[in-house]
């Protein structure tokens, strides 16, 4: 029974013969998908974890729009590298501390929630300077061999007086501790950041760019095709799946993921269990997930036409 899903990958046969509702409850769970350009990120990521120490530690920027699976990466990466804790010694060992920024950087914040990072919850009602302290001797204790603060554009939120300490707090552990700090966030994060000049000086950058109709989503399409777990092969190579893909998530990674889960989600439901060019033509079943610029768009496009 399950040669007969040789349109799918090996490892992915046995889910097309689950129930429906086993199916759907499959596609809607979170898994990473190797990409090609979050691949390419993760590999510079491990090439910093692995750098030797030195006065002036590398630092990393990964930008670009919302949904292209920055922190999706970010928590691969601290995945792959995850804390261990060695019972005899009784001390724990974080290569990778991985923070969310605090919807302000007021640095006592900042440091909170680094801290909160590290199982560290005895902080409340501490001065700014021993939060410092505390947060650059826990790093130290524990081994961390890299730094990353997730959704930095939040830094934007406030003063340029705080913007500026909240960079000077970034320099001061990158360069005490000696380890390399990976920033992410969106382009304003980028702009951000580079308006420190001894910042912008050390920070290379990764951009992670909308996907195009090229080789990579072809690929991409392909593989969806050998991996959801439909009962009859999709035509998913299909140069008119790939423009309706683009037109409707603007090549945003998250949204090309949502997508492909919808219709899929629709195969198993209406028993045709394969996906098609005609798939994405369903408007009662895409119209939610279109973008509102696309929406925008179209109501110009009504509006002029009614005019
Ligand atoms: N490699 C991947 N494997 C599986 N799913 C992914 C991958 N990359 C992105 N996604 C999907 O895209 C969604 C958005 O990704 P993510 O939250 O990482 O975006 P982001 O770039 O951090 O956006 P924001 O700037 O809004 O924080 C994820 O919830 C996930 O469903
Ligand atoms: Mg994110």
């Amino acid at each position: 029974m399950i040669d007969a899903y040789d349109h799918l990958l090996p490892q992915y046969r046995e889910f097309a013969l689950l129930p429906d509702g086993e199916r759907i409850e499959w596609l809607r769970r979170d898994r990473w998908i190797s990409l090609p350009q979050a691949e390419m990120a993760l590999s510079r990521l491990e090439d910093l974890l692995t750098y030797p120490r030195r006065g002036r530690m590398p630092c990393l920027l990964l930008f670009g729009p919302t949904g292209m699976g920055k922190s999706e990466i970010l928590n691969r990466f601290a995945q792959l590298n995850s804390s261990s804790y060695d019972k005899r010694a009784g001390i724990t060992n974080m290569p990778v501390v991985l923070v969310q920024m605090p919807p302000t950087p007021g640095e006592a914040d900042f440091y909170a929630e680094l801290l909160m990072a590290m199982h560290y919850a005895q902080y409340e009602n501490l001065r700014v300077q021993t939060l410092r302290s505390l947060a650059r001797r826990t790093l130290s204790e524990y081994g961390a061999r890299i730094l990353i603060l997730d959704e930095i554009d939040k830094m934007l939120a406030g003063t340029g007086r705080e913007q500026r300490l909240f960079l000077n707090a970034v320099r001061f552990l990158t360069n005490d501790l000696m380890i390399p700090i990976v920033c992410a966030g969106t382009e304003d994060a980028r702009i951000a950041v580079l308006t420190d000049p001894n910042l912008a000086d050390r920070f290379g950058a990764i951009e992670l760019t909308p996907w195009r109709n090229d080789m990579a989503l072809r690929q991409l399409m392909v593989s969806f095709a050998g991996l959801l777990p439909l009962r009859k092969p999709s035509a998913l190579d299909d140069a008119a799946v790939r423009q309706r893909v683009l037109a409707l998530t603007q090549g945003v990674t998250g949204r090309i993921f949502r997508l492909m889960e919808v219709v899929a989600i629709a195969a198993i439901r209406k028993g045709r269990e394969m996906i098609d060019a005609s798939s994405f033509d369903d408007d009662d079943l895409l119209l939610p997930l279109v973008s509102m610029q696309v929406v925008a768009n179209s109501r110009k496009v009504v509006r002029r036409r009614a005019a």
